[in-house]
């Protein structure tokens, strides 16, 4: 990432250079037009100044063509600001079709990203360098809004609706993101961080963060069972829904659909994640998607130490 000045930080994102050059045209255009003007209001004050007894100058009130010009030129400039604005306000807001979506949640007082590959992480935004990004976001409580100085990206983060921006980032580095809305006392400590960082470093980060390393297969799989979304169909609380309640069935005979009696152990926790049309349980419609390829291992081990877990809660 480049091109940080006096004015701006670094241009992180493809369309920021674009951004910053109209920035500073407006800029430059006003200081030319400060100057012409004040230099104006200037010589005329010192030049038609009072000079003994008011005399009247010579009745002249129209010039056509000091008119036409300071009416043409203006226009031609407020319309290069127009289309030039219009044109890069398109290329924020058409999000481009291979764009990577990830979900921002903002709540009081932190960011949560949920990734494609099924991570999540708060506070920190993870992409690779070179691709399209695009942010669905949304609020759990009240307004808030996303920012990023280095993307020159803002948008607004509202409860009850989606708002969507996209980026792409350019090289790799290092920023701060910041909510630009008030939102509480903690406002000023919403501050996240994003990396952006090569296809590699990012595969990297994405198996470390999907492995769960650093936590209990027990832990891994109660965060598992929100982001893969098993809870949509499967309570802990015991209560029937799509699918049969996790709670107090490690262990316990059931009754498969085919009239088969099966203990629930490991064994048949896998194969019904893996292959859920194999052994469905009689009452329930063989609705479930297999997971297989979609879970690691590791993953696999964790919602299984999870359901074990639900033995007398
Ligand atoms: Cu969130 Cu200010």
């Amino acid at each position: 990432m480049n091109g940080s000045s006096l004015w701006f930080p670094p241009q992180g994102s493809t369309y920021a250079a674009d951004q910053d050059a109209l920035y500073y045209f407006v800029y430059y255009c006003s200081i030319v037009l400060f100057v012409l003007v004040v230099g104006a209001i200037l010589y005329f004050a010192i030049k038609y100044r009072r000079r003994g007894a008011a005399t009247r100058t010579d009745g002249r009130d129209h010039n056509l063509a000091i008119e036409i010009t300071w009416t043409v030129i203006p226009t031609i400039v407020v319309m290069i600001i127009f289309v030039w604005g219009f044109r890069d306000f398109l290329e924020r807001f058409v999000v481009p079709h291979d764009a990577m979506e990830i979900k921002v949640t903002g709540q009081r007082w932190f960011w949560t990203f949920d990734y494609p590959e099924g991570a999540n992480s708060v506070n920190e935004l993870v992409v690779p360098s070179g691709r399209p990004i695009k942010l669905l976001m949304s609020s759990k409580d009240v307004l808030h809004s996303f920012f990023i100085p280095d993307m020159r990206m803002k948008m607004d983060v509202l409860p009850n609706r989606y708002t969507v921006t996209w980026f792409e980032p350019v090289g790799t580095g290092e920023g701060n993101i910041f909510c630009t809305e008030y939102c509480g006392k903690g406002h000023s400590e919403m501050i996240g961080r994003y990396r952006v960082v090569s296809e590699k470093e990012y595969a990297d980060w994405m198996e470390k963060s999907t492995s769960g390393e650093g936590m209990s297969l027990e832990e891994f799989g109660a965060k598992l069972y929100v982001s893969k979304a098993c809870k949509t169909c499967h309570s802990v609380d015991g209560s029937k829904n799509t699918g049969p309640s996790f709670q107090g069935i490690f262990g316990t005979p059931v009754l498969l659909k085919n009239g088969q009696t099966v203990n629930i152990d490991e064994n048949y926790l896998r194969q019904s994640i893996l292959d859920p049309q194999s052994q469905v349980v009689a009452g329930y419609e063989p609705v479930m998607p297999t997971f297989q390829g979609v879970l690691k291992d590791r993953q696999l081990d964790a919602l299984i130490a999870y359901i074990k877990s639900l033995q007398n809660k």
